[in-house]
Protein backbone atom coordinates (compact mmCIF):
# COMPACT_ATOMS: atom_id res chain seq x y z
CA UNK A 1 0.00 0.00 0.00
CA UNK A 2 1.27 3.47 -0.77
CA UNK A 3 1.99 5.97 1.71
CA UNK A 4 -0.07 9.20 2.36
CA UNK A 5 0.98 12.06 0.60
CA UNK A 6 2.42 15.17 2.80
CA UNK A 7 1.46 18.21 2.51
CA UNK A 8 2.96 21.40 4.28
CA UNK A 9 0.66 24.29 4.61
CA UNK A 10 2.80 27.31 5.77
CA UNK A 11 1.39 30.65 6.83
CA UNK A 12 3.45 34.01 7.20
CA UNK A 13 3.45 37.44 9.78
CA UNK A 14 0.26 38.72 10.26
CA UNK A 15 -2.02 35.25 9.74
CA UNK A 16 -2.24 33.84 12.69
CA UNK A 17 -4.81 37.41 13.54
CA UNK A 18 -7.31 36.10 10.78
CA UNK A 19 -10.52 36.56 11.85
CA UNK A 20 -9.99 39.98 13.47
CA UNK A 21 -7.27 41.19 10.79
CA UNK A 22 -9.11 43.29 7.50
CA UNK A 23 -11.84 40.89 7.23
CA UNK A 24 -12.71 42.84 4.09
CA UNK A 25 -9.25 41.68 2.36
CA UNK A 26 -9.14 38.53 4.63
CA UNK A 27 -12.39 37.72 5.59
CA UNK A 28 -13.72 36.33 9.36
CA UNK A 29 -12.53 32.75 9.41
CA UNK A 30 -10.00 32.61 12.04
CA UNK A 31 -6.45 30.75 11.19
CA UNK A 32 -7.52 27.73 13.12
CA UNK A 33 -10.90 26.84 11.98
CA UNK A 34 -9.12 27.37 8.05
CA UNK A 35 -6.24 25.09 9.42
CA UNK A 36 -9.25 22.48 10.48
CA UNK A 37 -10.67 22.67 6.96
CA UNK A 38 -7.58 22.25 5.58
CA UNK A 39 -6.77 19.17 7.80
CA UNK A 40 -10.49 17.69 6.40
CA UNK A 41 -9.81 18.04 3.19
CA UNK A 42 -6.25 16.59 3.24
CA UNK A 43 -7.72 13.59 4.54
CA UNK A 44 -10.45 13.93 2.10
CA UNK A 45 -8.50 13.21 -0.64
CA UNK A 46 -6.49 10.83 0.96
CA UNK A 47 -3.53 13.13 2.21
CA UNK A 48 -1.93 14.24 5.63
CA UNK A 49 -1.48 17.93 5.56
CA UNK A 50 0.68 19.76 8.49
CA UNK A 51 0.14 23.26 9.39
CA UNK A 52 2.67 25.99 10.44
CA UNK A 53 2.49 29.70 11.22
CA UNK A 54 5.24 31.80 12.18
CA UNK A 55 5.63 36.10 12.58
CA UNK A 56 9.57 35.11 11.98
CA UNK A 57 11.30 34.93 8.53
CA UNK A 58 13.98 32.43 10.07
CA UNK A 59 11.25 30.15 11.46
CA UNK A 60 9.63 29.82 8.20
CA UNK A 61 12.96 29.25 6.71
CA UNK A 62 13.79 26.59 9.17
CA UNK A 63 10.22 24.69 8.14
CA UNK A 64 10.92 25.07 4.51
CA UNK A 65 14.15 22.73 5.28
CA UNK A 66 12.31 20.44 7.33
CA UNK A 67 10.37 19.73 4.10
CA UNK A 68 12.71 19.11 2.14
CA UNK A 69 12.99 15.31 3.66
CA UNK A 70 9.53 15.02 4.82
CA UNK A 71 7.00 16.29 2.82
CA UNK A 72 5.09 15.34 -0.75
CA UNK A 73 3.93 19.07 -1.69
CA UNK A 74 4.49 22.65 0.01
CA UNK A 75 1.54 25.53 0.32
CA UNK A 76 3.07 28.60 1.44
CA UNK A 77 0.54 32.64 2.00
CA UNK A 78 4.62 33.95 2.37
CA UNK A 79 2.14 36.92 3.44
CA UNK A 80 4.06 40.27 3.70
CA UNK A 81 7.43 38.43 3.37
CA UNK A 82 6.15 37.80 -0.63
CA UNK A 83 7.62 41.27 -1.58
CA UNK A 84 10.56 41.40 0.28
CA UNK A 85 12.29 38.10 1.35
CA UNK A 86 14.79 36.79 -1.09
CA UNK A 87 15.62 34.10 2.36
CA UNK A 88 12.35 32.43 1.96
CA UNK A 89 12.63 32.10 -2.02
CA UNK A 90 16.14 30.86 -1.32
CA UNK A 91 14.63 28.27 0.85
CA UNK A 92 11.97 27.10 -1.75
CA UNK A 93 14.35 26.83 -4.29
CA UNK A 94 15.82 24.12 -2.65
CA UNK A 95 12.70 22.04 -2.22
CA UNK A 96 11.88 19.63 -5.80
CA UNK A 97 8.62 19.48 -4.86
CA UNK A 98 5.56 21.00 -6.25
CA UNK A 99 4.55 24.50 -4.32
CA UNK A 100 1.68 26.20 -4.25
CA UNK A 101 1.76 30.30 -3.52
CA UNK A 102 -1.48 31.01 -1.98
CA UNK A 103 -2.99 34.76 -0.93
CA UNK A 104 -6.41 34.88 0.42
CA UNK A 105 -6.84 38.18 -1.54
CA UNK A 106 -6.24 39.10 -5.17
CA UNK A 107 -2.87 40.80 -4.25
CA UNK A 108 -3.15 42.79 -8.11
CA UNK A 109 -6.90 44.68 -6.90
CA UNK A 110 -4.07 45.93 -3.39
CA UNK A 111 -0.87 48.45 -3.48
CA UNK A 112 1.36 48.05 -6.09
CA UNK A 113 4.31 46.98 -3.73
CA UNK A 114 1.87 43.72 -3.73
CA UNK A 115 2.09 43.18 -6.94
CA UNK A 116 5.65 42.35 -6.62
CA UNK A 117 6.11 38.29 -5.26
CA UNK A 118 10.20 36.86 -4.97
CA UNK A 119 8.00 33.51 -4.66
CA UNK A 120 5.83 33.19 -7.90
CA UNK A 121 8.28 32.03 -10.02
CA UNK A 122 9.50 29.82 -7.75
CA UNK A 123 6.30 28.38 -7.28
CA UNK A 124 4.97 25.78 -9.27
CA UNK A 125 1.42 27.53 -9.56
CA UNK A 126 -0.45 30.43 -7.50
CA UNK A 127 -3.88 30.70 -6.02
CA UNK A 128 -5.37 33.99 -4.90
CA UNK A 129 -8.20 36.14 -4.46
CA UNK A 130 -10.59 33.18 -3.47
CA UNK A 131 -9.87 33.66 0.61
CA UNK A 132 -9.87 30.76 2.54
CA UNK A 133 -11.34 28.80 -0.52
CA UNK A 134 -7.86 29.11 -1.87
CA UNK A 135 -6.18 26.88 0.10
CA UNK A 136 -8.51 24.18 -0.11
CA UNK A 137 -8.27 24.57 -4.23
CA UNK A 138 -4.60 24.26 -3.56
CA UNK A 139 -4.82 20.94 -1.50
CA UNK A 140 -7.23 19.28 -4.23
CA UNK A 141 -4.49 20.02 -7.15
CA UNK A 142 -1.95 18.78 -5.16
CA UNK A 143 -3.54 15.66 -4.59
CA UNK A 144 -3.88 15.23 -8.24
CA UNK A 145 -0.96 16.28 -9.40
CA UNK A 146 1.00 14.36 -6.69
CA UNK A 147 -0.93 11.46 -7.70
CA UNK A 148 0.01 11.84 -11.88
CA UNK A 149 3.71 12.12 -10.84
CA UNK A 150 3.29 9.28 -8.91
CA UNK A 151 1.52 7.27 -11.23
CA UNK A 152 4.09 8.98 -14.72
CA UNK A 153 7.75 7.72 -12.13
CA UNK A 154 5.94 4.28 -11.49
C1 LIG B 1 -1.58 38.15 1.79
C2 LIG B 1 -1.31 39.40 0.95
C3 LIG B 1 -0.08 40.12 1.44
O1 LIG B 1 0.18 41.28 0.65
C4 LIG B 1 -0.26 40.57 2.88
O2 LIG B 1 0.91 41.17 3.37
C5 LIG B 1 -0.70 39.45 3.77
C6 LIG B 1 -1.67 38.48 3.27
C7 LIG B 1 -2.91 37.45 1.40
O3 LIG B 1 -3.10 36.33 1.81
O4 LIG B 1 -3.73 38.04 0.70
O5 LIG B 1 -0.32 39.40 4.93
O6 LIG B 1 -0.55 37.22 1.57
Amino acid sequence: MNKKTRILVIHGPNLNMLGRREPTWYGSATLEEIDAEIRETAEEVGMIAETFQSNHEGAIIEKIHQAIETCDAVIINPAAYTHTSVAIRDALLMLDIPIVEVHLSNIYQRETFRHRSFVSDVATARVAGFGKDGYLMAVRALSQMVARRTNVDG
